[in-house]
């Protein structure tokens, strides 16, 4: 899963342009997108798009952003997108591991009411769109089977701390959610679940989105959410390992089944030892995962 898109659900049009603009993730918002008046029709649309998508032989992964569990407005989401449960849920404003707990206990309940396997449908939360949550992000270790990966968003906190702006004069963030992307990555590494990066909310900035992309594929990040289609095939393209990491990988795990007593070994002049193997393995593993 390399590029995420979302896509307000109260929006036909958009539904219909999502589905086969390239994105491996569709993310279907009944959120902030949405406005309070339009969230019903957003409900029946989401559950619409996903009966037909779902039916799809070649579809992208299907995801309904909730509204937050503090909304009161979450279990009926839930109660209209579960009668065609999607792959997964992606979960705003999640302040701890407790909030995927919670959330696991009402999709328990529905995946029951469909005679679905207990945990069949995953969640992503959005980590890092209230302050106290950055304080919390160890709890996210364990917390539940369901927890696939951990994103953050740099807009609502932005408005929680009463910022001007999250980025400088350059068009970079600024420390506060430098910091918050930063945990994201650490937290999500330390839950064994996939780092996603925020989206780049300029959709016509495609310079500043490859550069965003660039970084974030630097730091460990291993996909990136989208607002735009416009946006997907640069994320897809960055995301995707080239043909020369992956060569280098395989000729790394085989440099180490060569030397079987050895942690280190020198690799054309570079001293490699577990960590490398390691990461070479998790590249190769992930190609297998599609
Ligand atoms: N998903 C699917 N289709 C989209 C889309 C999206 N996220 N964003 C734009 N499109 C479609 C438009 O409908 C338009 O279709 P058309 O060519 O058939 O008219 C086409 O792509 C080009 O769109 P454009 O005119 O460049 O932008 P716009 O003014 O229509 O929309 C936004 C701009 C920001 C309102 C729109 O991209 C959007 O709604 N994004 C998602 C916002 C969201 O979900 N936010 C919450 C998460 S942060
Ligand atoms: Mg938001």
């Amino acid at each position: 899963m390399r590029s995420l898109l979302f896509i307000p659900a109260d929006s036909e049009k958009k539904l219909a342009k999502g589905f086969a603009c390239g994105a491996d993730c569709l993310i279907l918002d009944l959120e902030d997108s949405v406005v309070p008046e339009a969230k019903q029709k957003a409900r029946e649309q989401a559950l619409t798009f996903l009966a037909s998508a779902l039916r799809e032989p070649k579809r992208p992964r299907l995801y309904v952003r909730v509204n937050g569990l503090n909304s009161g407005l979450t279990e009926a989401d839930l109660d209209a997108v579960m009668q065609a449960p999607p792959d997964g849920i992606l979960l705003p404003k999640s302040v701890n591991g407790a909030s995927i707990q919670h959330l696991g206990a009402l999709l328990a309940v529905k995946e029951a009411e469909q005679n679905l396997g207990d945990g069949a449908t995953k969640i992503l939360a959005i980590v890092t769109e209230t302050p106290a949550s950055l304080f919390t992000m160890s709890s996210y270790a364990g917390a539940s089977q369901r927890l696939e990966g951990l994103t953050w968003g740099g807009e609502d906190l932005a408005a929680a701390l009463g910022a001007e702006t999250n980025r400088g004069a350059d068009g970079a963030y600024t420390f506060p959610y430098l910091l918050a992307r930063s945990l994201t990555l650490f937290a999500a590494a330390a839950a064994g679940v996939l780092p996603i990066d925020a989206v780049h909310g300029n959709f016509r900035d495609l310079v500043r989105l490859r550069l965003e992309c660039e970084e974030g594929k630097r730091d460990g990040f291993v996909a990136k959410m989208a607002i735009h289609p416009a946006q997907i095939d640069i994320i897809n393209e960055i995301f995707s390992p080239s043909a020369e990491s992956i060569a280098k990988a395989r000729a790394i795990v085989a440099a180490f089944e060569a030397e079987p007593q050895s942690g280190v070994i020198n690799f054309e002049g570079e001293m490699l030892d577990v960590p490398h193997l390691a990461k070479a393995r998790r590249l190769l593993a992930n190609l297998r995962e599609g």
